[in-house]
């Protein structure tokens, strides 16, 4: 039987638009369900946006706009985005179609029911920004949000509680008894150590404004946006409507991966899965939780003028570079300081001169020698077997990097792989071995080089999306899987020259940079 994969970003506030850093979360996404697949997964990739909340009606009101046309145009522009940057969803799930409000306002009922909702009245600290409550210590003297440094408002409402106190031992018990529940592993210790400070009761319901999905049996509130959101999860596989079958297949009986960055992982790590036991519903999910992306070592924002949104690299260097610069620097353990500097010296390095060049040359090379058709060779050969073993070995750390979300090692991996290939250039000379006539040894060496690009493109698929087609053709051989990958299977390459570089050259990267710099302040001029 086929094995199921369920993978989600966070879905984002339709507040603005969306940049560099929040595309981030929706490219390791896209390249860790691309990989799924190419393993023979049945996967699903889901992303959307949170449409409701205090935040989203400011800035729609400040647009004179109602909040639904403003969240149809985010909507438009988020899908808009994530076609430009090649990620490939399946479902993008919006906080406002009727489907998710009709499940929530069920998931509310069930836990009024259940008991572990009660009514009372929150009298306390609110961020809009961050859709946050805050305690006085948390904020202190200024009054200033210890998320986004804005000030925080007073608010007091009637409002409903939800009891999170209750679960707070059976949630430490769960993490205990999941190791790899929250990953990395520092993200699992912040919170533990969050929980056992222990968990207030959580106020879930506001009641004075209009724009959220209203509580069935008390309409005069809406539920919290944070409630609303996380169950977004769901409501799109449709859990509580009468064909679960997606319900079934994708959680039920399937790998789940929820990727967010570590301002809202204990939303995710301590509320959702106390949400979940409440409901009897299997917590049966894998929170990665990675950190941001900076530009300058400075959080993006449109004040600062310091935000890069991705149209600035995709037009000047392909989608495919974009993809590679923010994959290989994914912000795993630390921020990604991205610079333009970075990302001309990275597409420079790896792209251009180690892998383009290889690809490029290892072409002509067949062609020149052999008319384009290299069958396949081995020969007794200390360069080629250490190259053969490099294959094998880089196959299986690829796997045990991409299963524990480091798809920035995963690419060194390939890299890695890469130079090796090089070498095999410099250790054989093939133009000397066609002066001597050496046309056995030639083919052999040209054939492994062939067979080791091939391998690499195999694994650059889930990251290189429009680059490797044309390899595969240029190589004459049908686009291979991760899953089916053996090196030295090929019979024969049938060679068609590139018609164009893979990756041309920023041969200025100074003038570049200025005009990377230009580009970035005129789309930041722009709306959202
Ligand atoms: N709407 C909530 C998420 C609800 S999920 C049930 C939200 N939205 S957000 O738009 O503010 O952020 C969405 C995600 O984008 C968050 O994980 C956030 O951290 C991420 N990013 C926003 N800016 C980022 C960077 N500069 N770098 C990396 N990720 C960033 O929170």
């Amino acid at each position: 039987m086929k094995k199921n994969f369920y993978i989600t970003t966070p879905i984002y506030y339709a507040s603005g638009r969306l940049h560099i850093g929040s595309s981030s979360s929706t490219l390791i996404s896209d390249a860790l369900k691309r990989y799924k697949k190419s393993l023979g997964y049945d996967t699903r990739f889901m992303t959307g946006l949170d449409e409701h909340g205090q935040k989203v009606e400011k800035k729609a009101a400040s647009k004179n706009l109602t909040p639904k046309e403003f969240t149809d145009k985010l909507a438009k522009n988020a899908k808009d985005l994530w076609a430009y940057i090649d990620c490939d969803y399946d479902y993008f799930v919006r906080t406002t179609d009727e489907n998710h409000i009709k499940q929530v306002q069920d998931v509310f009922e069930l836990m009024l029911k259940n008991d572990d909702i009660y009514l009372g009245s929150y009298d306390g600290l609110y961020c809009v920004e961050c859709e946050t409550f805050f305690s006085q210590s948390e904020v202190g003297e200024e009054k200033l949000c210890p998320e986004c440094g804005r000030p925080v408002q007073n608010v007091k409402e009637p409002s409903y509680f939800f009891r999170l106190s209750k679960y707070q031992d059976k949630l430490l018990d769960y993490i205990n008894a999941h190791p790899n529940f929250i990953q990395p592993e520092g993200k699992k210790n912040e919170v533990v150590a969050f929980v056992k400070q222990g968990l207030q009761d959580l106020s879930v319901s506001r009641s004075t404004f209009k724009w959220g999905i209203p509580i069935k049996s008390d309409p005069k509130h809406v539920v919290y946006v944070w409630v609303d959101a996380l169950f977004n999860y769901l409501t799109a596989l449709n859990f509580l409507n009468d064909d679960k079958s997606l319900y079934e297949k994708y959680w039920l009986n399937s790998e789940v991966v929820h990727v967010v960055a570590k301002d809202i992982l204990r939303f995710h790590a301590i509320f959702w899965p106390i949400f979940l036991m409440s409901l009897n519903i299997p917590i049966n999910f894998t929170l990665f939780a990675h950190n941001w992306v900076l530009m300058y070592g400075e959080k993006m924002s449109k004040s600062k003028g310091n935000v890069i949104f991705p149209k600035t690299f995709v037009e000047r260097y392909g989608v495919d570079a974009f993809r590679y610069y923010v994959l290989r620097e994914f912000p795993v353990l630390s921020d990604l300081i991205c610079t333009p500097e970075d990302f001309i010296s990275r597409y420079n390095t790896d792209l251009v001169n180690d892998f383009g060049n290889l690809v490029s040359r290892s072409l002509s090379m067949a062609e020149k020698y052999f008319s384009s058709s290299v069958k396949r060779k081995e020969i007794d050969s200390e360069y080629i077997s250490d190259l053969k073993n490099e294959m094998n070995n880089t196959i299986q750390v690829f796997h045990e990097d991409m299963n524990s979300f480091r798809v920035d090692k995963a690419l060194q991996d390939i890299n890695k792989l890469v130079s090796r290939t090089n070498k095999l250039i410099d250790e054989t000379m093939p133009w000397a071995l066609y002066k001597e006539n050496k046309m056995e040894e030639l083919e052999a060496v040209i054939y492994s080089l062939l067979e080791a690009i091939r391998v690499e493109t195999t694994l650059y698929i889930p990251f290189l999306v429009n680059t490797t087609p044309i390899i595969f053709s240029s190589l004459g051989v049908t686009t291979g899987t991760i899953k089916d990958l053996v090196p030295y299977e090929t019979k024969e390459f049938n060679i068609t020259k590139l018609s164009s570089p893979l990756f041309p050259r920023e041969n200025d990267p100074k003038k570049a940079i200025d005009e990377i710099i230009e580009s970035m302040a005129y789309e930041l001029t722009q709306e959202a």
